[in-house]
């Protein structure tokens, strides 16, 4: 692929987010939305209507497309493996949203499969492409803010919606782990790297069809000694923030998983606790760029990016993150009971 050409790309689904992606593809330079594919054509024809693209009565019918460069694949987790081995049997590159699948045997599968197939293949974890955060890792990184300690985030939303809604069926993969809990996963992973160890507990609710988490609370210790409490839920409202302590200060994001502002708040050391504290500015931390969109489209641009550099994998969600992150969220299913049938 060259280039000036366009990454042409095909919607697999017609659900919320691919909605939302769609509005921020049409901001992307470099990418054009071709076709979309739906399990009823007259809903393919209506995402159609709204967004562009070829309308396609069957999600076969998408992926055999031939304008269609790479398929963006928004149906719900549990069927992720199975669509995307559709899209690189039919020769596709894959952009998936996350959580990538189920569990790390089926993300293992997926892999797989983009490997022989020689497909791109990346989770659409847009967390990892956001400017904000990039400037965070790189910064943290080079000591700027001092020596990380604590590390805390939490992602929660009251989610309504009636029995048949995905958020709720454990067939469809239910599980604020999965959906919400990611997030607070991937981006201390993304800040601190591996977990070390993790320790979790979570309260369920039984479904026709299964249990599944609805709020969960995960300790985990990270290298060099980073301490983080995580929590997700879709059954309260969470202030949706996070706070890294280090021994200079602390750093506050809010809506940590695409934040608007990343601030630093020096702290001096404390000789004398009763005396009053100096006046402090607080630090913005600026984006490493320009948001594209509500942030979407830097994921779209970061796949526009590799495709044209002829890579399999993107060095900011790479293979191997998803599938610990993935390892890291099957683990904490066991210690909290629940299953996927
Ligand atoms: N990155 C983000 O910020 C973000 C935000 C929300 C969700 N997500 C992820 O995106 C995925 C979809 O979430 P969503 O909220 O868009 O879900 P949704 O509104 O329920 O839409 C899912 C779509 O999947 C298709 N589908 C295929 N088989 C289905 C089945 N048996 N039951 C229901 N839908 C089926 C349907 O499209 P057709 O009828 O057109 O076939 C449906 O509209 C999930 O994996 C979720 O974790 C990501």
């Amino acid at each position: 692929m060259s280039h000036d050409t366009p990454v042409r790309w095909g919607i697999l689904a017609t659900g919320k987010i691919a909605h939302t992606f769609a509005r921020d593809l049409h901001r992307t330079p470099g990418a054009e939305l071709v076709a979309v594919g739906s399990r009823r054509l007259g809903s393919a024809e209506a995402f159609a209507a709204e967004h562009g693209g070829r309308p396609h009565g069957s999600y076969e019918e998408l992926v055999a497309d031939p304008d269609v460069d790479v398929v963006y694949i928004a149906t719900p987790h549990a069927f992720h493996l199975d669509n995307a081995r559709l899209a690189f049997e039919a020769g596709k590159h894959v952009l998936c949203e996350k959580p990538l699948t189920l569990s790390s045997a089926e993300a293992e599968e997926m892999v797989a499969l983009a490997r022989r197939h020689d497909r791109f293949l990346m989770e659409a974890m847009w967390t990892a492409c956001h400017p904000t955060i990039a400037a965070l890792r790189r910064r943290l990184a080079a000591g700027e803010f001092g020596t990380p300690r604590h590390f805390h985030a939490e992602l929660g939303f009251v989610v309504t919606g009636d029995a048949g809604d995905r958020m709720f069926d454990p067939a469809l993969g239910a599980s604020a782990l999965l959906d919400m809990g990611v997030y607070p996963l991937t981006v201390a992973h993304l800040l601190f790297g591996e977990a070390e160890a993790t320790s979790a507990l979570a309260d369920t609710r039984s479904a026709p069809g299964g249990t599944y988490d609805t709020d969960v609370a995960i300790v985990a210790r990270y290298p060099r000694g980073v301490l983080a409490t995580l929590t997700a839920s879709i059954t309260s409202w969470s202030s949706r923030a996070a706070q890294i302590a280090t021994d200079t200060g602390r750093i506050d994001l809010d809506d940590f998983h695409h934040p608007s502002r990343a601030v630093f708040t020096p702290k001096p050391a404390i000789a004398d606790w009763t005396a009053d504290e100096a006046p402090v500015e607080p630090v913005e931390i600026e984006p490493d760029g320009p948001l594209i969109g509500a942030g979407y489209g830097n994921e779209i641009a970061e796949v526009g990016r590799c495709l044209r550099e002829g890579l399999r994998e993107s060095p900011l969600v790479p293979h191997a993150q998803t599938l610990a992150l993935l390892r890291q969220m099957d683990d904490v299913r066991r210690q909290v009971g629940v299953q996927f049938s």
